[in-house]
């Protein structure tokens, strides 16, 4: 499952997908926000598809209550697939092998309990030991519409300094209290800083900049001892940022302001946007859509 040169690629992607999603509520009382669709694809599957992309073939959701609906994505559905195939029908056949592709491994760890971000990631553990591994965050659907995707820039920054790299993005002021915020050291290039600082969600006139932390994350093994030890943070919860705060201690970790489209799918304009814009690129219709937005009369 795991190849000798563990320490050098990524080969781990958790996706921790236990969040309530209050934020979308009615959508998700019992459907998970993981699995609302942009166009055609649920949230879910554009991060693993990222993953995946980046040469990781271990994915490992961390899921609670209400989630089941991932599971059976990730699994074989013998009578669909199987009534598919006794009619001939290819191309949907394609659709659904692409889901999981044989080389994939999924795996299921409950979290029993939402306690935050910081939690949900330590609960891979029995999985991650000690390797370095991703963090996506379904919800931040991130997507470059010209050319490599976000995990796989990452990966390669990951594999040249063999440090933990943290996607970032500049937002506006008075939206920082949303998010894990750094404070930008020593430059790489001109994407790339050596973390200083990171603090979760402070207060706006608190922020030392406008550089977010964005759901993508390459972290070495150690975070795993940090976080066992991490006490609930911002809301409350167990936060993976006053983790990587603790791992900055002794290790480096880089800021990477990617290359690439950020849709907050978790909050319902974000969610829109998306769908807009990935309507837009489709290959299929995204021709006609454009001229359907263009006649509205806005
Ligand atoms: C989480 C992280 C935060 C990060 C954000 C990105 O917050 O705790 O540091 O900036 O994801 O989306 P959440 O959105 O789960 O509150």
């Amino acid at each position: 499952m795991f190849t000798d040169n563990e320490q050098e690629k990524i080969q781990i992607a958790v996706f921790p997908v236990a969040g309530f999603g209050t934020r979308f509520l009615p959508a998700t009382k019992s459907t998970p926000k993981e699995m609302l669709p942009v166009v055609d694809k649920p949230l879910i599957q554009y991060a693993v598809e990222e993953a995946y992309d980046a040469g990781i073939r271990n994915m490992v959701f961390i899921t609670g209550r209400s989630k089941w609906s991932i599971t059976e994505h990730y699994d074989f559905a013998y009578e669909l697939e199987t009534e598919l195939e006794k009619r001939g029908k290819k191309e949907f056949m394609t659709i659904v092998d692409r889901i999981r592709p044989r080389d994939m491994n999924v795996m299921f760890i409950r979290q029993e309990r939402a306690m935050g971000l910081g939690h949900a990631v330590l609960c891979s553990e029995p999985i991650v030991r000690n390797r370095p591994f991703a963090v996506l965050l379904a919800d931040d659907l991130i997507y470059n519409h010209y050319g490599i995707q976000v995990l796989k820039q990452m990966c390669a920054i990951y594999e040249r300094n063999q440090q933990g790299v943290i996607g970032v993005q500049t937002v506006p002021y008075e939206h920082t209290h949303r998010y894990g915020i750094i404070t930008a050291g020593s430059r790489l290039d001109d994407r790339t800083y050596r973390i200083e600082d990171i603090v979760e969600k402070p207060a706006v006139e608190e922020a030392p900049s406008d550089l977010a932390v964005i759901g993508r994350y390459i972290l070495p093994g150690r975070i795993m001892q940090i976080l066992a030890n991490t006490q609930t943070g911002a809301g409350g919860e167990i936060q993976l940022t006053d983790a990587i705060k603790v791992l900055l201690k002794d290790k480096t970790i880089l800021a990477y302001r990617f290359e690439g489209e950020r849709y907050d799918c978790g909050d319902k304009l974000g969610y829109l946007q998306a769908n807009v814009q990935m309507g837009i690129h489709n290959r299929d219709f995204g021709e006609d859509f454009k001229e359907y937005l263009r006649s509205l009369d806005l």
